[in-house]
């Protein structure tokens, strides 16, 4: 069997990759992830005996230690989730989306290809480097506008989506100019299991769940195109394996949905499943908007589907109710993520935003 390296293994979308990779026998995984407060061991439990998975904590920007891993294990593939991944964090501290984004992602290339040079042949042949990016770096649509594809130009408005921006483009460069077989993806939002509570969905699911506050920036008419995490994960496997190097995929959900209309559909779950006195609804409370928030985002996914035959199993109305009910049945691993750090993070964030509005009355809804 393949070994791949996993960076960022540790997070979100990457942990949910690992899982799914050890459970359908896709390939050994080293996992290097840094452990930022975004990277949780708690989500690679089931894996602890696993001896087809081996976890290094460490820096996608440390050379020695990436060059190490790659002969040690014999690395046959790299999947790059390993950022900075949230915009709210990048407006108000970038520092780290640039360091670990660009400057991570460009060590991480560097060591790669020179492994690869140096592989035999055959080996060269089957080797890829697929780096996980965003559709954030084709910056917004208007209510009209088509969804991106994958020639939209590049129009990356938040610090976030400037670091993953370039980092894309410095993987482009690496094929074009040295041949390393490189794959890019730019997916749209996703949700699902093992979300870390900072971004909207499980934030949403917790505070609803705990009778907070639900805050929505402006008017919630911001619109995203959400993926489950697992839908996203089987498309990456599918470029990973079919992929053409040197392309670009997008994978999106097909699901695009404005803010308010995602967290009202949250709230209506939750009191179906968990019902109490007052409506979740009445949590809802409008915050100061994201400065440059972008307004939408939607992607066409027909390259991916109509070239490698991929398709999203999951709609929202079935992704969501299961990410809620996941939420539910493993609140240790809620609390476990909810560290004192993330009590600073939400002073940070909401601590002087106020609310812009008063509560919503049904009619808003
Ligand atoms: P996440 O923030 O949940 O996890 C990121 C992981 O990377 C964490 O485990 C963290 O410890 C690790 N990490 C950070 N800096 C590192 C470094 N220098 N070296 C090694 N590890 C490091 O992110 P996610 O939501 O799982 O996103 C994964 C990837 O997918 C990212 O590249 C992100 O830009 C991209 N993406 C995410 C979404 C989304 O909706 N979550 C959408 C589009 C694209
Ligand atoms: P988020 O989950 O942070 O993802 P991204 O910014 O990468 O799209 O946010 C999704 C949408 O939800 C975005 O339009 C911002 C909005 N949002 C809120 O309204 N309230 C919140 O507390 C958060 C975190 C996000």
């Amino acid at each position: 069997m393949e070994t791949w390296l996993v960076t960022g293994g540790a997070g979100f979308i990457g942990a949910n990759f690992v899982l799914l990779a050890r459970q359908k026998q896709w390939a050994n995984i080293v996992n290097l992830d840094k452990l930022t407060y975004a990277g949780n061991l708690q989500t690679l439990q089931s894996l602890r005996h696993d001896r087809g998975h081996h976890f290094i904590q460490g820096d996608i920007g440390n050379r020695e230690l990436v060059k190490y891993i790659l002969e040690q294990f014999a690395v046959t593939k790299i999947i790059n989730f390993a950022a900075e991944s949230h915009v709210d964090r990048s407006i108000l501290a970038p520092d780290s989306f640039i360091q670990t984004n660009i400057v991570g992602t460009f060590h991480l290339l560097e060591v790669a290809k020179n492994y690869w040079q140096h592989l035999p042949p055959p080996a060269q042949a089957n080797f890829r480097f697929l780096h996980v990016s965003t559709d954030e770096v084709y910056g917004s649509l208007s209510l009209t506008d088509p969804p991106f594809t994958e020639t939209t130009p590049y129009a990356p408005n938040s610090p976030y989506s400037a670091s993953k921006a370039a980092a894309d483009h410095l993987v482009r460069s690496f094929h074009h100019t040295y041949q390393l077989p490189t794959l890019t993806t730019n997916c749209s939002n996703n949700y699902g299991p093992y979300q870390f509570p900072e971004k909207l969905i499980p934030l949403t699911i917790l505070n609803a769940y705990e009778n907070k506050p639900i805050p929505v920036y402006g008017k919630g008419e911001n619109i995203r195109d959400w993926l489950y995490v697992t839908d996203h994960c089987t498309a990456l496997y599918q470029v990973l394996t079919q992929g053409t190097p040197g392309e670009t995929y997008n994978i999106g959900g097909e699901s695009e949905k404005p803010n308010l209309e995602v967290v009202t559909t949250i709230c209506s779950i939750l009191d179906e499943i968990a019902p109490q006195a007052t409506p979740r609804q009445s949590l809802i409370t409008f915050v100061k908007d994201r400065p440059g928030h972008d307004l939408r985002y939607a992607i066409n996914c027909n390259k991916i589907k109509t070239q490698l035959g991929w398709q999203p199993q999951e709609n929202f109305t079935s992704g969501i109710r299961k990410t809620i009910e996941w939420y539910l049945h493993n609140l240790d691993w809620v609390n476990s993520v909810r560290s004192g750090a993330y009590r600073q993070w939400l002073q940070q964030n909401y601590g002087d935003r106020g609310a812009s509005e008063p509560r919503p009355t049904q009619k808003h809804l």
